[in-house]
């Protein structure tokens, strides 16, 4: 398979810098010979240019508004390309607000995968209910429909998903208004509690069910924050009591096995948090699992 890889050094979707150094992180932990191991032709992709702070005006409660959304328009047509090439669109954050740019892409060539979101957070907040303004918490939300329109409108057309189509996984940090917006769209949502009653195989199983039950696949946002901080510490909102490594290991395998997914974020990965470039290195770890590696 052909995997384009995108960079996406952008961080200012976050309350903590950083994160635009994700993707050289990543490539510095070996991906691209990974996937080149696995037999994968991966095409690297120039980055996407990163724009500068600049002034931002005091635009609460939507910090760097239009610099998210011009970033995002990129990313856009870089995935929509990718796409239309018939190559799998691999997008390296950058902070968690890209996945708006990642999936306005896949819907410009009309499609409507079902979304699984790994991840401590829903990111399901609006400028009317965050409680920091940070854009990256609102990226579900706005390929919702749910928003500022700047965001929602990015790209036509919107809603970009279908909410019985959207999984949360790992969730373990939702803030009042996402548990309401939880509940008013009926997402499902498997919590850490549902992981440690249930299983990570049973969730998964589950979840690849729902959000693969559509006619385009699933589309994966992993967020490294979905992991516990004891094997994940670079990244810039860490919560207590994650996934082990081994249960996004499987989430992966499982995710490889089902064949249903055909586009990827990994978002997240800050290297000035990080212990020896350990965030980076796992998520590489998880990419080579998504995209084929075995242990045996
Ligand atoms: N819910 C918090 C907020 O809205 C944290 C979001 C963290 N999101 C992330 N992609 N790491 O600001
Ligand atoms: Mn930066
Ligand atoms: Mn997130
Ligand atoms: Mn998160």
């Amino acid at each position: 398979q052909t995997v384009s890889l995108l960079k996406a050094p952008f961080d200012l979707g976050a309350g903590t810098r950083g994160s635009c150094l994700g993707p050289e992180a990543i490539l510095h932990a070996g991906l691209i010979e990974r996937l080149e191991a696995l037999g994968h032709t991966v095409l690297s992709e120039p980055s996407l240019p990163s724009p500068r702070k600049g002034v931002v005006f005091s635009n609460l409660p939507l910090l760097n508004l239009p610099q998210t959304v011009s970033f995002n328009r990129y990313l856009a047509s870089a995935v929509h390309k990718a796409v239309a090439k018939g190559h799998f669109p691999l997008l390296l954050g950058g902070d968690h607000s890209l996945a708006i740019g990642s999936l306005a892409g896949l819907a410009l060539n009309g499609r409507q995968p079902g979304v699984l979101w790994i991840d401590a957070h829903a990111d399901l907040n609006t400028e009317a209910t965050s409680p920091t303004g940070n854009i990256h918490g609102m990226s579900l939300a706005a390929s919702l429909g749910f928003g500022h329109p700047h965001l929602t409108g990015l790209r036509p057309p919107s809603p970009k998903l279908d909410p019985a189509r959207v999984v949360l996984v790992a969730s373990r940090d939702l803030d009042p208004g996402e548990r309401e917006f939880i509940r008013r769209t009926g997402i499902r949502c498997f919590t850490m509690q549902d992981i440690d009653r249930w299983g990570m195989g049973t969730v998964m199983e589950e979840a690849i069910a729902t959000a693969g039950s559509g006619p385009d696949g699933i589309h994966l946002s992993f967020d490294v924050d979905s992991v516990d901080p004891s094997a994940a510490p670079g990244t810039g909102t860490v919560v207590p009591g994650g996934l082990t490594v081994r249960e996004a290991r499987m989430a992966m395998e499982m995710l490889q096995e089902s064949g249903l997914v055909s586009s990827a974020d990994f978002v997240e990965v800050n290297p000035l948090l990080d212990l020896r470039n350990q965030t980076a290195e796992l998520a590489v770890d998880l990419i080579a699992a998504l995209l084929g590696e075995r242990l045996l």
